[in-house]
């Protein structure tokens, strides 16, 4: 389904039939059963736009979690495995009554 993007000469096909290099051209994934956005995901890491359709407002959501993570960058992906894994972490007492101090 996905193409390779331009330039990517290595893994460029040639045609069965004549052995002429095959032309690629940009794509856009159209996933009409979009679920968690998996392939949407996937088509954008390879450099392709996507339009997901998704019927249900729990996965749209959790395609919007999912999309802002991807994009959001390593730091913030971080941080949303340990709020998973540990819930919300609590600054702790070292800066919290600075105000008291003075
Ligand atoms: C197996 S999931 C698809 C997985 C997805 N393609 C991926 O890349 O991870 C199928 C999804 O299709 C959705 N679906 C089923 N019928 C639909 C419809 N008529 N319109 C929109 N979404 C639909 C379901 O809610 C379900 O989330």
């Amino acid at each position: 389904m996905l193409s390779p993007l331009p330039g990517d000469d290595h893994h460029q096909p040639t045609c069965p039939h004549c052995g002429h290099l095959l032309e690629y051209r940009p794509g856009r994934i159209l996933d009409p059963f979009a679920g968690t956005g998996t392939t949407g995901e996937a088509a954008w890491r390879e450099g392709f736009s996507a339009v997901l359709i998704e019927r249900e407002a729990a996965y749209q959501a959790d395609i919007r979690r999912r999309m802002k993570l991807a994009l959001g960058g390593h730091d913030e992906r971080k941080r949303e495995s340990i709020k998973a894994r540990h819930g919300d972490v609590e600054a702790g007492p070292l800066f919290s009554n600075l105000g008291a101090a003075e």
